[in-house]
C-alpha cells in the first residue's frame, strides 16, 4: 500500500526526511555544543525504546511517504544494540522501495561498529571532524580521540557504505586555517568533505556572527588551491563542487566537496526535514521553539491515525524559516546534542 497522504506545511513544503535522535548522551563535549560538565542525561524511562522509535518511523514512512531517515544523537553509537534498530528501520519501505537510511556520528566508536551497522542495513554515514590537529581536537571536543575518529572513518570506508562523508563546522579563530587541510584529507581518503557554517544553537555555544566562516570564504579558499566546478544542485542543503583535477580517486566521493550555508544562504524554503528527539518529541525545525510530544500519547494507547494526526499538526505549524539573520531571532534553548544533527 502506498502512503495515504503527505506531510505538507502551509508553505507547500512536503516533508520526506526524518532525523531520529536515539540518545541525548555524548562521549564528547564539543565546546560549541555542550558544557564541559553538568548536562543531565534523560532518565532511561524517558527515552523511546526501539519498538517505539520503529512505530513512529513506520507511521511517518507508511502514512506520509517519508523515504529518508537519518539516525543522530547525542552520539548514536552510545545506544546499546544500535544495529538492531538499524535493521528494523532498514526494513521500512515506501511503495516497495527501501528507505534511504543514514547516520551522523562523532566517529569515536565507529571502528568497532562500522561493519555491524553496514550489515544491519545502514546505507550512508557522516562523521563529524572539525580539526586534524591533536591539540586542537582536544580543545574542541575535550577528548583526546582524533586517532580513533580517523580510524572510524577508515573503518567506514572499508565497511562498504554507499557514501561516507566528513562534516566540519568552520569557525573563525578556531579552525578556519584548516579548510585546505581538511579538503586534502577528504581527497586523500576518497570521502566527501562537507564544510558547515557555524549556527547559533544552545544557550552557551559561544556563537557570534564574527565567528561564522561563510560559504564564499570557504569556497574561495579551496578553489584557489584546488579549482572547483559547481555540481548542479537539487534541494539538498549542501552545495556541492567537483574538483577540476578529479580530486580523490576513491569511489566514495573524494572528487567532491560540499558546503552547507545554513547561516549566509538559508535553505529553509526547500526544507523537507522533521525531527524526533530521543524522548519522543517531534520538532519541525532545528530552531523551533516548541515541539509536539508523541511519547505521551504513544504510551497511553494512541492509535496510528491519532499519532499521524499529531505529526501532521506539528508540520502544519512550521514557520517559513529560521530567521537567524533577523533581529528578533531567538535561539532555541537546546543544543545540537539534544536536537540531533
Ligand atoms: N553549528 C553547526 N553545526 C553544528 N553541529 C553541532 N553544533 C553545531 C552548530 N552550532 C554539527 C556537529 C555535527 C552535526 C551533528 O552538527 O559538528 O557535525
Ligand atoms: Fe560534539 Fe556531536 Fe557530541 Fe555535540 S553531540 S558534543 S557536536 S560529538
Amino acid at each position: 500500500m502506498g502512503p495515504t497522504s503527505q506531510l505538507v506545511d502551509r508553505f507547500g513544503r512536503v516533508h520526506r526526511d526524518l532525523r531520529i535522535s536515539v540518545t541525548d548522551r555524548c562521549n564528547f563535549r564539543c565546546t560549541y555544543c555542550m558544557p564541559e560538565n553538568g548536562l543531565e542525561w534523560l532518565p532511561r524511562s524517558e527515552v523511546l525504546t526501539f519498538e517505539e522509535i520503529e512505530r513512529l518511523a513506520r507511521i511517518l514512512v507508511e502514512a506520509f511517504g517519508v523515504d529518508s531517515i537519518r539516525i543522530t544523537g547525542g552520539e548514536p553509537t552510545l545506544r546499546s544494540h544500535l544495529p538492531r534498530l538499524v535493521a528494523r528501520l532498514a526494513a521500512l519501505a515506501v511503495d516497495g522501495r527501501p528507505i534511504d537510511l543514514a547516520m551522523t556520528t562523532n566517529g569515536v566508536l565507529l571502528a568497532g561498529q562500522a561493519a555491524a551497522l553496514r550489515t544491519a542495513g545502514l546505507r550512508r554515514i557522516n562523521v563529524s571532524l572539525d580539526t586534524l590537529r591533536r591539540d586542537r581536537f582536544i580543545e574542541l571536543t575535550r577528548r583526546d580521540a582524533l586517532h580513533d575518529v580517523v580510524a572510524g572513518i577508515d573503518a567506514a570506508v572499508a565497511a562498504g557504505f554507499e557514501s561516507v562523508k566528513v562534516n566540519a563546522v568552520v569557525m573563525h579563530g578556531v579552525n578556519d586555517d584548516e579548510v585546505l587541510d581538511l579538503a586534502t584529507f577528504g581527497r586523500e581518503r576518497g570521502v566527501e568533505m562537507r564544510f558547515i557554517e557555524f549556527m547559533p544553537l544552545g544557550a552557551d555555544d559561544g556563537w557570534e556572527r564574527g565567528r561564522v566562516v561563510g560559504r564564499d570564504e570557504i569556497v574561495a579558499t579551496i578553489d584557489e588551491r584546488f579549482p572547483l566546478v559547481p555540481v548542479s544542485r537539487g534541494v539538498a542543503p549542501a552545495e556541492r563542487f567537483r574538483y577540476v583535477d578529479g580530486g580523490g580517486s576513491g569511489g566514495l566521493g573524494g572528487a567532491h566537496v560540499g558546503v552547507i550555508a545554513s547561516v549566509t544562504e538559508p535553505f529553509c524554503a526547500s526544507c523537507d526535514r522533521v525531527r524526533l528527539s530521543a524522548e519522543g518529541a517531534m520538532r519541525n525545525c532545528l530552531f523551533a521553539l516548541d515541539e509536539h510530544d508523541l511519547r505521551g500519547p504513544l504510551r497511553s494507547g494512541a492509535s496510528d491515525s491519532e499519532l499521524a494526526a499529531l505529526m501532521a499538526e506539528c508540520v502544519d505549524g512550521k514557520w517559513a524559516g529560521h530567521a537567524i539573520n533577523q533581529v528578533h531571532f531567538i535561539r532555541p534553548a537546546r543544543s545540537m546534542s539534544q536536537l540531533g544533527g
